[in-house]
Order: structure tokens, then sequence, then C-alpha cells
């Protein structure tokens, strides 16, 4: 098995205390806000993720609260960010942790990759920052970053070369400071060692540890295989609106984007006449709102948006409440993938 070099940890931990960003669950860190903030971070850049974050912790600020928040609440402070099923996992995870282990994370690795949402990645990020327990946190930036190290072109996305990988983590974690080395992985591989053939070698601590940068293949490592192609959908987006209102509705409990809320949609794309006449109004009533795509993990959504100026006697669409665009703001969910849309209420 190949191995990362034993001067990396000091070397590295030695950088790290210089050049680490100032994160809040860094500087205030506990186990519950380092849960949150890993979870977050699954699939959120690290920018993105601190204004969530400390909304979301002002909200909720430990484990009771977040297992007796109400499900539009929580939704609502997720968000912008995507994947909701993170969103419900904690809440679940909340109940479990109050009923099992009276309302406190687990000291406990394997008690921590039993709760919902929670990886060996992640478990691990959490034993090893919050609970100095030594065990790898091996995520994608671990695995570029190691991949390079070590010069090896074998594809980090197989399940059994992850796992090599964890293996080749875990025989270099330091006797101390592991959740500090853990975090050093991800930082250089977040400011230094970057993705897409951009990694800024010149500025690296730890360049006279790397095979790749000594071999000169530091560009085209890590090797991936090709994603599977998405599935496209079109669909018409229409902002339905009475004086001072607007129509939403409700998404099914299950499958993608569950629960969260909607402008009612029409599959395919279609023209403002025949919206208008869908609609029985005059086609002045109907304002296009340009075209506007988002991209979800197996799913891409292209679509165009239409405001309709509708008379305040005019029905419902089917499914639909009516509501002011205030309470809309203040109190629904609308997921970001119409956030070209939404923002034409503001
Ligand atoms: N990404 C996920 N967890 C992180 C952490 N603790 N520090 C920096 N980047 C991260």
């Amino acid at each position: 098995m190949p191995q990362l070099p034993a001067a990396l940890p000091g070397q590295l931990l030695q950088w790290y205390d210089k050049n680490r960003r100032i994160l809040p669950w860094r500087e205030e860190p506990s186990p519950y806000r380092t849960w949150i903030s890993e979870v977050m971070l699954q699939q959120t850049r690290v920018e993105a993720g601190i204004a969530y974050f400390e909304r979301f912790t002002a909200a909720l600020p430990d484990i009771p609260s977040l297992a007796s928040v109400e499900e539009q609440q929580l939704l609502k402070l997720w968000e912008g960010l995507g994947y909701y099923s993170r969103a419900r996992n904690l809440k679940k995870a909340a109940i479990q942790l109050m009923q099992e282990h009276n309302g406190q994370l687990p000291a406990d690795f394997s008690a921590l990759c039993r709760l919902p949402g929670l990886g060996e990645y992640s478990a691990g990020a959490i034993a090893s920052i919050a609970f100095d327990i030594r065990v790898p946190a091996v995520d994608g930036n671990v695995l570029r970053v190691a991949a390079r190290l070590m010069n090896d072109d074998r594809n980090i996305e197989d399940t059994a070369v992850k796992k090599e990988f964890r293996q080749i983590v875990w025989e270099v974690l330091p006797q101390h400071r592991v959740g500090d080395f853990n975090q050093s992985l991800m930082e250089l591989g977040a400011l230094i060692c970057l993705p897409n053939g951009r990694p800024l070698c010149e500025s690296c601590p730890v360049r006279d540890l790397c095979q790749a940068y000594a071999a000169g293949t530091q560009l085209t490592l890590p090797t991936r295989q090709k994603k599977p192609r998405r599935r496209k959908e079109e669909k018409t987006v229409l902002l339905l609106c009475r004086p001072g209102e607007v129509q939403i509705t409700q998404r099914p409990a299950d499958g993608l984007l569950a629960s969260l809320w909607e402008f009612p949609t029409l599959p395919g794309l279609h023209t403002p006449a025949e919206i208008a006449e869908l609609l029985s109004v005059p086609t002045e009533a109907v304002t296009p709102l340009g075209p506007a795509t988002h991209i979800f993990t197996h799913i891409e959504w292209q679509m165009q948006g239409y405001r309709v100026e509708l008379p305040p006697e005019a029905p419902l669409w089917g499914g639909c409440i009516s509501l002011p665009t205030a309470e809309l703001f203040a109190s629904y969910p609308i997921p970001s993938a119409y956030a070209a849309y939404l923002k034409t209420l503001r």
C-alpha cells in the first residue's frame, strides 16, 4: 500500500497554525456547532456556509431546540442551501440524541456513524475535531491532496480506492491535534492544492514532500471517472399575481425538494400567447421574465418564466394559495432553483 510521508503532519500543522481561515465554528467550537458546520459543508462551500451557519445556530443554538423545531422553520433556515434532506436528517438525529444519548453528541466514532445524515467522513470530522478521537476525515479535498502527494493516478471516485486512501491517512494521523491535522488537509485542498488543474504549488508548505510536484504531474491529478450526463427537464414557471399577492403551491412530501414551496409550473416551454390563452387573460397581462436554468445532481431544469397579472376575482391555480409577497419571503421556503424569478418580486 502506498504511504503518505511521515513528515506531513508536523509540516502541515505548522502551516495551518499561521494560515488557517478564521471560521465561526473554529473560533467557538462545541460538538453541536462542529456537527452543524460539517453537515452544512457536505455540499456547500465554506464562504457560502458562514452566513447560514450563523443564522442557523442563532435560531437553533442546541440539540433540544433542533429536536423540537417546526419543519417549515427548519426548511426556511436551510432555504438556498439545497440538499434539504440534510436539514431533515439533522432534526431526526437531534430527536434520536434526545432519546438515546441524553441530548448530547456521543464521543464515539461508530455511534456518530449511526446518526442520520452522517457518513464516515462527517463522523470522522466531528469525532476528531470535537472529541480529539484518532480517526481520519477524508472528503473530496483530502482525496485530491493525497492523490497528488503520492502521485497516485487511480480513480478517486472508486469506492475501493477511497477506502484505501482513508486507511493511508489513518496511518499518518498524529497522536495529538488530530482534528487540526484533518482540518489542515482540508484547508490545504481549499486554499493551495486547488482542483481543476489550478494548484498553487509555489505557495505550498509541503511541496518538498509532494511526488506529483516532483514528477510534474500535479495538473493532471486526481483522476476521476466521467460524470453521468444529467437529464434535462423543460418547464414553464408562472408568477400568478393578484394585486400585492402571488400564488404558490407546496411540493409533495417526498422526492426532489420535498415539502418546499414553489410557483406553479407547466411541463415544457410555452409562448406568452399560449399562457394568455390557458389563463383566459389578454396577452398584455403576460410578461416574460426570461429563461433560467438550475442544475441538481442528476437533473437540469431549463425554465421559462412569466409574470401574469390576474384580476382580483380570478380563481386560484389548482392546489395553490395566494399570499402577500412579504409573507412569502418571511415564512415560506422556496428552493433556489426559482431564485431568478423570486427576485423579481422583491
Ligand atoms: N469542509 C468541511 N469541513 C471543513 C472544515 N472543518 N474546515 C474547512 N473546510 C471544511
